[in-house]
């Protein structure tokens, strides 16, 4: 059985890979795309979406925008990384959406999914900041008991971005982040200790490129802003391709080993706020809910995705 899933995401270069390794692996179940700001402001990463979707022929998946703004911080967005638009592009035209934005808020639209299907049937997969899911939580707790797993890209045990100890999507609202993690539904955080192993090298860029698809195309010119801002910004060679290690997880377990681990997230360190906090130091007890991914398989990560862009 598909495992049904709802990706709630901010496109964003590695969104818009982790859609379309959504929308063309036959053991995910896309039942719906909503949007967070984040990468970019609501605006931007919605149309992004629409976009993208386009792309990945995902017609008739329903596009739900969510919160413009974190729940206690200012909008704060990665130009740096993604651009002006959240998903520049090099050497590639983006086609004009055919996907339309839907009536309700995205965070009706989780409550009423999770609500209307079985219990245990829905996973979540955040790959921006965490506020729709924790106003989700908050507005029909009944979700958190129902909700197969949350499996999240944010945060890192080792690892920041943002800042020196927090990862971009837990630092813009790491109050929706702390809500989350505090929820009694099982979390797997694929943070940046294990994205950082998702490079796209060279050898991964020119097999999107073999594939002489539009899909490929795109990740190709995706690749090419990427790994500019990332070498840039952050001195990368070849730039982590975070959010579609979410969606991996989910289609194969053994490309993303996971450790059961407590996790908490700070809100108020003078150096700390918003860093993911591991403990580590004794085995986790029986019922501990989180689990911090740790390992990834390199090469059949990529396979899964090139499959997946190729079969689109
Ligand atoms: C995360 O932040 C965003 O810039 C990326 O899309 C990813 O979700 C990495 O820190
Ligand atoms: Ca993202």
């Amino acid at each position: 059985m598909a495992r049904k899933i709802i990706l709630d995401c901010d496109p964003g270069h590695d969104d818009a890979v982790a859609i379309l390794l959504a929308a063309g692996n036959p053991a995910i179940d896309l039942v719906g795309i909503t949007t967070i700001g984040g990468n970019q402001t609501l605006e931007k990463v919605t149309f992004n979406a629409r976009q993208v979707m386009t792309i990945a022929g995902l017609i008739d998946v329903p596009l739900h925008a969510g919160c413009t703004r974190p729940l206690v911080r200012p909008v704060e967005v990665a130009a740096d990384v993604h651009g002006d638009s959240g998903m520049e592009i090099h050497g590639f035209e983006l086609p004009d959406p055919r996907v339309s934005v839907e009536q309700a808020h995205a965070v009706d639209f989780i409550i009423d999914t999770v609500m209307s299907h079985e219990p245990g049937t829905i996973t979540l997969v955040p790959t921006g900041p965490l506020t729709n899911i924790a106003m989700a939580a908050r507005k029909e707790p009944r979700i958190v008991e129902r909700v197969r797993e949350v499996v999240l890209m944010g945060g890192g045990y080792h690892e920041g971005n943002k800042t020196a100890t927090a990862e971009f999507n837990i630092s813009v609202d790491p109050e929706a982040a702390h809500i989350v993690f505090n929820e009694s539904w099982p979390v797997v955080m694929v943070g940046l200790d294990l994205t950082h192993q998702a490079l796209a090298t060279r050898e991964v860029e020119e097999r999107f490129a073999q594939l002489g698809t539009q899909a490929g195309d795109f990740v190709v010119g995706l690749c090419g802003f990427f790994r500019e801002a990332y070498r840039q910004a952050q001195g990368f060679d070849d730039p982590p391709v975070h959010d579609p290690c979410t969606i991996a997880y989910l289609i194969d377990p053994a490309v993303v080993s996971t450790v059961k681990v407590p996790l908490d997230v700070e809100l108020r360190g003078a150096l700390t706020t918003g860093m993911t906090v591991a403990d580590f130091r004794a085995p986790a007890p029986e019922d501990c809910h989180t689990s911090v991914a740790v390992r990834l398989d390199h090469e059949r990560f990529w396979n899964l995705v090139v499959e997946a862009v190729r079969v689109l």
